[in-house]
């Protein structure tokens, strides 16, 4: 394969000849779009920082199921905003909570919906950690109770997937328990595996209001630094019965998603972050980049990189511009 007798160029010329050596496509059945649910009727208020994204309440679900099912997307992921937080997290675990009457809107007004919950303390706790507090620091087997008790009121409500995005030990494995001892044993868990204390999930916390109120997440989250101890996390979380594992955040982590593609051969979904979102939405709005050919290019970035699943807020605009590229 020498020049002039191989031109990579004959292969470039045209739409017809590029479309039939494309190599990664992206799919709305692939997506997971974030959804974030508040308190109250009639809320429909966007997020200041992620432009195109809005906090609903319970009511307007049944209508955004619609347009996102119309649109091919086919799963959700949920974080919910409650009423009122404590130390302990325990409006994770209602069984009135934000999220478990989300669930039940869902299954009732659009059953075909996946529907994945977000398994984590911080939207709950008036300190903003991810877990209980001992001596102010997170007291991770306290933590794990709770958690598991998270998870399984989400299924019991209805939920067909749960996500742990904590970081604990042993999460995992005390979820898988307690779904099975309760006949559950069908319901995957998407673990956040590797996920890393960035700066990149700054917008998500101003929208589920769950900043820490002290000190950051860096004594459970992932050091940016490291891509070796990846691979430990991930295979703990295989070990303890991870379905599916999750990278987060997407771009400036492709590396990882790389790595866990060769050394798993289990799915793995890469979470594009509201920072990530944010940053390209400001710089479009700007004009100083094309939006629309950034989102396409990052998300095929991440699919390339080995991502089966992509969660991200672009998963409406890029399941539009499927639809028109297809049909
Ligand atoms: C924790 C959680 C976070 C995100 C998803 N789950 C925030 C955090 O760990 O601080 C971030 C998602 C995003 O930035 O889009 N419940």
């Amino acid at each position: 394969m020498v020049f002039p007798e191989y031109r990579p160029r004959r292969l470039r010329r045209n739409n017809a000849l590029r479309s039939l050596v494309r190599e990664n496509h992206l799919s709305a059945g692939q997506l997971i779009y974030p959804l974030f649910i508040v308190p109250g009727k009639k809320v429909r208020e966007q997020i200041v920082s992620m432009p195109g994204v809005f906090r609903l309440s319970v009511d307007q679900l049944a209508g955004e199921a619609k347009e996102l099912l119309g649109l091919g997307i086919t799963s959700v992921i949920l974080f919910g905003i409650p009423e009122k937080k404590d130390g302990a997290g325990s409006g994770a675990h209602a069984k009135d909570g934000i999220v478990q009457r989300a669930i039940r809107e869902l299954k009732s007004k659009a059953p075909e919906l996946l529907i994945i919950t977000d398994v984590c303390l911080c939207e709950y706790t008036d300190h903003g950690h991810c877990g209980f507090l001992i001596n102010n620091e997170v007291d991770n087997d306290t933590t794990l109770e709770i958690l598991a008790k998270t998870a399984l009121s989400h299924v019991q409500a209805g939920a067909d997937v749960v996500a742990p995005s904590d970081m604990m030990d042993g999460r995992v494995s005390e979820i898988r328990a307690a779904l099975d001892e309760n006949n559950h044993e069908m319901i995957p868990i998407m673990s956040y595996a590797v996920k890393y204390a960035s700066a990149f999930y700054g917008p998500f916390r101003d929208a589920a209001e769950c900043a820490p109120q002290f000190g950051d997440r860096r004594g459970y989250q992932m050091d940016p630094a490291n891509s070796r101890e990846a691979l430990r996390e991930a295979t703990l979380d295989v070990d303890e019965g991870a379905d599916i594992l999750m990278v987060k955040p997407a771009l400036a982590y492709l590396d990882i998603i790389a790595k866990l593609r060769e050394e798993f051969d289990m799915p793995v979904a890469a979470y594009q972050v509201s920072g990530e979102y944010a940053m390209i939405k400001a710089a479009a709005e700007k004009g100083w980049i094309d939006g629309e050919r950034i989102m396409r290019e990052t998300l095929l970035s991440i699919k390339r990189a080995g991502a089966d699943i992509i969660i991200t807020y672009f998963a409406k605009d890029m399941a539009k511009e499927l639809r028109g590229q297809y049909t």
